[in-house]
């Protein structure tokens, strides 16, 4: 579904704005983008699970292999992914504008998500991104001047008995207190991905 700056679901919220892009228009091009022979022999291979005439099935799978290798997804990219699968650039927007995990702008090395869906919402994810938005000096929607940190606010992450969840790329941490964001920020610069505690990784390591 599209959202256009004059549709909100909720009065406060400003859906489609601090995470998308609000203009269909393919104007903004980005930098030149072409699958890397490896990430095109991954997406082959992914294409060649599905029927040969619905290799649309993978537009997932295109559309992380090409944020993978720019870092967000750009117009060019959306039209090399609509290419590769045999569909239409507007298909392709479409799938990138619903989901949050897909950026349509360049984003810091650590991308940082706060749910604010009801469970969270109700166990103080708002105090958890105020917390972020102070150790980072940066609002929703921002990133960091040296290029590590971007920070948004997100709709459900899937985690919601373990509210509230903070998305950090691929991972899910869990069970946040406001006053665990200076040590998930500093865990972060030190350790990368590898400085994360939250739950989720106990979880899938136990
Ligand atoms: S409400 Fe936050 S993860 Fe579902």
């Amino acid at each position: 579904m599209w959202i256009d700056d004059t549709m909100s679901f909720h009065p406060l919220m400003d859906y489609g704005r601090a995470h998308h892009q609000s203009s269909r228009s393919m104007a903004d091009e980005g930098p030149a983008f072409e699958y890397t022979a490896e990430a095109l022999a991954k997406l082959e291979d992914i294409c060649s699970r599905y029927p040969a005439d619905q290799r649309k099935s993978a537009i997932l799978a295109a559309i992380y292999l090409a944020q993978r290798q720019q870092g967000y997804i750009s117009r060019n990219a959306m039209k090399a992914v609509a290419t590769a699968i045999r569909c239409s650039a507007a298909d392709v927007e479409d799938v990138v504008s619903f989901y949050t995990m897909f950026y349509q702008r360049p984003v810091g090395r650590h991308v940082i998500q706060v749910c604010r869906t009801l469970s969270c919402a109700l166990n103080g994810a708002e105090r958890v991104t105020a917390e972020l938005q102070a150790v980072l000096g940066i609002a929703p929607g921002q990133t960091t001047a040296d290029g590590e940190f971007s920070l948004f606010e997100v709709e459900c992450l899937g985690a919601c008995d373990r509210a509230p969840v903070v998305g950090v790329n691929d991972h899910w941490h869990e069970c946040q207190k406001p006053e665990d964001a200076r040590a998930l920020v500093d865990g972060l610069k030190a350790h990368g991905a590898a400085g994360l505690t939250g739950c989720h990784l106990h979880v899938e390591k136990a």
